[in-house]
């Protein structure tokens, strides 16, 4: 904490306090979180399916979703609260209700959702992992996690600068027969000149890492599949 930033420093605090954060300790999830199976009926306090946001850093899909989608609730997860603080704090000046963030690894997932309890899971400009195949979000490993939680005919839905991720996912998609709905090697130059008006929104929400890569001229690629 030493060489932390004073910035960095008021948001892990402020973080705390926020209600729509939540921060569970290993202690917590190791035998299933005790929210896991009833995030939307104790933690929402409705009915309503769960998309997740994994990786969510700022968490711009799970607010930008949130806004426009209220028959939904929305979930970020990060590891790095002074990310996640950005999209909460959103959340709270806007008074978005079916939004919230979880603290944690991608890796635990299981331990913090239950059976059937998600719909949908967007990877938003996860790291590509290059020389540790296993450790990325579409690998065997993660999609037997996923498996764990996302209901029949729920979707997957990856948007990435990374040739290589996409190129993996791609290649996963064929090897396990997962159901390839949608695919794009140049969202913004392609996909969106003949799209519905439900993909062109979801697709013009744009993340900090997206910007980025954007102003140094390269591709947004995305695809959305189902792992039935
Ligand atoms: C390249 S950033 C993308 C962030 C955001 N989605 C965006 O597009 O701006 C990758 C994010 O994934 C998070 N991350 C990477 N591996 C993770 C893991 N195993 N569990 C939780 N978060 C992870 C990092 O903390 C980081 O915020």
């Amino acid at each position: 904490m030493k060489n932390m930033g004073k910035d960095k420093l008021k948001r892990f605090a402020e973080v705390e306090t926020f209600k729509n954060v939540v921060q569970p300790t290993m202690d917590e999830i190791k035998d299933g979180y005790a929210l896991k199976g009833k995030w939307s009926k104790e933690f929402f306090g409705n009915e309503n399916p769960i998309i997740l946001e994994l990786g969510c850093g700022k968490g711009e899909y799970t607010v930008g979703l949130a806004r426009r989608y209220k028959e939904y609730n929305f979930i970020g997860v990060d590891i790095k609260g002074s990310r996640i603080w950005r999209g909460a704090k959103t959340c709270i000046e806007e008074g978005i209700e079916n939004a919230a963030f979880v603290r944690s690894k991608v890796d635990f997932i299981e331990k913090i959702f239950g059976k059937d309890e998600v719909a949908e899971i967007w990877l938003t400009f996860s790291d590509p992992q290059p020389k540790r195949p296993r450790k990325r979000l579409t690998s065997p490993l993660f999609i037997a996690r996923y498996r764990q939680l996302l209901r029949k005919g729920g979707i997957i839905n990856i948007k990435t600068d990374s040739d290589l991720l996409f190129e993996y996912t791609m290649e996963q998609i064929e090897e396990h027969n997962y159901q390839k709905h949608l695919e794009s090697w140049d969202v913004y130059g392609e996909l969106l000149q003949s799209t519905t008006d439900d993909v062109a929104f979801k697709m013009n929400i744009r993340t900090f890492y997206e910007q980025k890569w954007l102003d140094q001229g390269i591709k947004t690629k995305y695809c959305q599949f189902g792992i039935d």
